[in-house]
């Protein structure tokens, strides 16, 4: 049984107010929990564009330090309020645009989260991705979901191998993680010794 059938009051009302208990996006963040969340044990991590912060959840457990960034005004409320009380300490969240605020925070991280993110960059802000903050950390996990054949894919980086020439263009080992999902695909890039 996930983890997350036991967490407080309070880290289920931040829950519930983005994602209704057993839907599609809670399951989602078990799984991300079970196979995904133990990469970054004793990372310092950044979650590039972490909406609600949900992500949080499951990485608190093993992280060294999280840092969620958010520029959407509405998400980053709902989690800067509850984050606050949920994690002293550890836990920073940034509202803001997160390619700008990794451009200036180069060294000061050595882990990336990419869920559902890369698609979102436009292509200036994957150019300083690829030559400022790729090189700045070691390791990365692409999160993703795969298109079903019925939606149109409009974009390159909703495709898992066009994030795997990314990161491989930037110096990084890529691996499939074998996470067992039908819908969703993770990739490990860790960066390659010199
Ligand atoms: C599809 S959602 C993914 C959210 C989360 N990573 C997850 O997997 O549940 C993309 C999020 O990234 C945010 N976003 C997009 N571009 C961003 C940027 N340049 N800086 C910070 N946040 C960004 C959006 O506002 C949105 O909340």
């Amino acid at each position: 049984m996930s983890s997350l059938e036991n967490w407080s009051t309070l880290q289920k009302q931040w829950i519930g107010k983005v994602y209704q208990k057993k839907s599609k996006e809670w399951r989602r963040l078990a799984h991300f929990e079970e196979r995904i969340a133990p990469f970054f044990s004793c990372r310092r991590v950044v979650d590039v564009g972490c909406n609600a912060g949900l992500m949080a959840l499951p990485l608190c457990k093993c992280v060294s330090h999280y840092t969620g960034v958010e520029m959407d005004d509405v998400y980053y409320a709902q989690t800067a309020e509850t984050a606050k009380m949920l994690f002293p300490g550890r836990f920073d969240f940034v509202h803001g645009d997160a390619v700008k605020y990794l451009t200036t925070h180069v060294g000061d991280y050595d882990a990336l989260l990419l869920s559902c993110i890369l698609y979102h960059l436009p292509d200036l802000d994957l150019e300083l991705m690829a030559t400022v903050v790729l090189p700045s950390v070691d390791f990365a996990v692409v999160y993703g979901r795969y298109h079903r054949p019925t939606i149109k894919n409009t974009y390159a980086l909703e495709k898992p191998e066009n994030n795997r020439k990314l990161f491989e263009s930037c110096g990084f080992e890529v691996r499939n993680s074998s996470i067992e999902h039908p819908d969703l695909f993770c990739l490990i890039c860790e960066r390659k010794p010199k």
